[in-house]
């Protein structure tokens, strides 16, 4: 096997782009995807503020370093869940890597400053651990956005982690997901725009750029996600891929080129609805707003330890 761009061997292949490349042209194609991402999405504009989610996994932070990489500046927000070991190892990862590079990260820790964690958030409202997860991760994502006053937020979503949402969103028809499912959501009243720079990407290519750039991150999943909806998603869209290469990229770019702005009225008329939580101020349709809800009745229950136990569970 031959590098595509210089005939160099080859040290991966992608199916879906027919081609290989050697370590250098691939670290190249890696960031000519991020640039793509970004200027065709329009994600981010010279001078802009950035804040990067950073999880300690191998999209966040190989995301950090290709916007740097791409001489986009950005600090760096990690979120301490609570899930035992795993999430003192992913803080470690992230830590790390802003150390080594002299980057800023932002750390706030789920308990000491909100007074739960997932474990506990999911044991109070009884339900999968990653729907307490995702929204507080959501919500912090924008406060820390909003009261840092960056311009924008970008998340570590790849091609596989944006295939598989899709996927369950069209098995279950959820237009107004569907209507918010885009490389870039704008900003709005009380949200700071969303940008996804590596959704050109997948997690096999993701992996190699970490291993190829000295990036030593997470590898474990999350304890407390195994065996969820979205992971069989994957693997079912990864069968797909496997019979025609290519599949899930088409799946996703169809769908951003010509499906979603049939679902985007769907998604405008739920922003009209929203108005200012009584408590926090952010965007919602009730009252209070989910975050301060899931806040209140998670901390008001006695503090879970996540298990080993808990793999396979939700
Ligand atoms: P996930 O929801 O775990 O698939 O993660 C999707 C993206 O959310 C990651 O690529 C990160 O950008 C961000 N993210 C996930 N977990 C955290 C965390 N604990 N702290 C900050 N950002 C996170
Ligand atoms: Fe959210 Fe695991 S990272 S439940
Ligand atoms: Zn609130």
């Amino acid at each position: 096997m031959k590098c595509r761009r210089c005939k160099a061997p080859a040290v991966i292949d992608i199916r879906r782009h027919n081609a290989a490349f050697c370590a250098d042209c691939f670290l190249h194609h890696t960031r000519e995807q991020v640039r793509r991402a970004v200027d065709e999405f329009e994600m981010i504009a010279p001078g802009e503020r950035v804040l990067v989610a950073v999880s300690g996994g191998k999209d966040s932070l190989a995301l950090w370093d290709l916007l740097a990489e791409l001489g986009i500046p950005a600090d760096g927000l990690y979120l301490g869940l609570g899930i035992g070991d795993y999430s003192d190892e992913s803080g470690r990862h992230a830590r790390a890597f802003a150390d080594a590079r002299g980057l800023h990260l932002i750390e706030v820790d789920l308990r000491e400053r909100y007074g739960y964690d997932v474990p506990t958030a999911a044991a109070a409202t009884r339900r999968a651990p990653c729907g307490a997860c995702g929204l507080s991760k959501r919500h912090l994502f924008n406060q820390f956005a909003l009261d840092g006053e960056y311009d924008v937020v970008a998340t570590g979503h790849n091609l596989d982690d944006e295939a598989a949402v899709l996927l369950g969103n069209v098995l279950h028809w959820e237009v107004g997901y569907l209507g918010r499912q885009f490389p870039v959501l704008p900003a709005s009243t009380g949200f700071a725009r969303k940008v996804k720079p590596l959704v050109k990407l997948g997690e096999r290519e993701m992996a190699a750029y970490c291993v190829l750039r000295g990036i030593d991150y997470q590898i474990e999943e999350c304890p407390m996600a195994v065996g969820n909806r979205h992971l069989g998603l994957k693997e079912t869209l990864n069968q797909l891929e496997d019979r025609s290469p290519g599949a899930k990229a088409a799946f996703l770019s169809g769908f951003w080129n010509r499906g979603h702005d049939a679902f985007a009225s769907e998604a405008d008329e739920e922003r009209a609805e929203l108005r200012a939580c009584v408590e926090c101020g952010a965007p919602t349709t009730a009252e209070r707003c989910a975050f301060c809800a899931l806040r209140a009745k998670a901390g008001a229950h006695e503090p879970v330890v996540a298990r080993v136990e808990l793999r396979g569970a939700s």
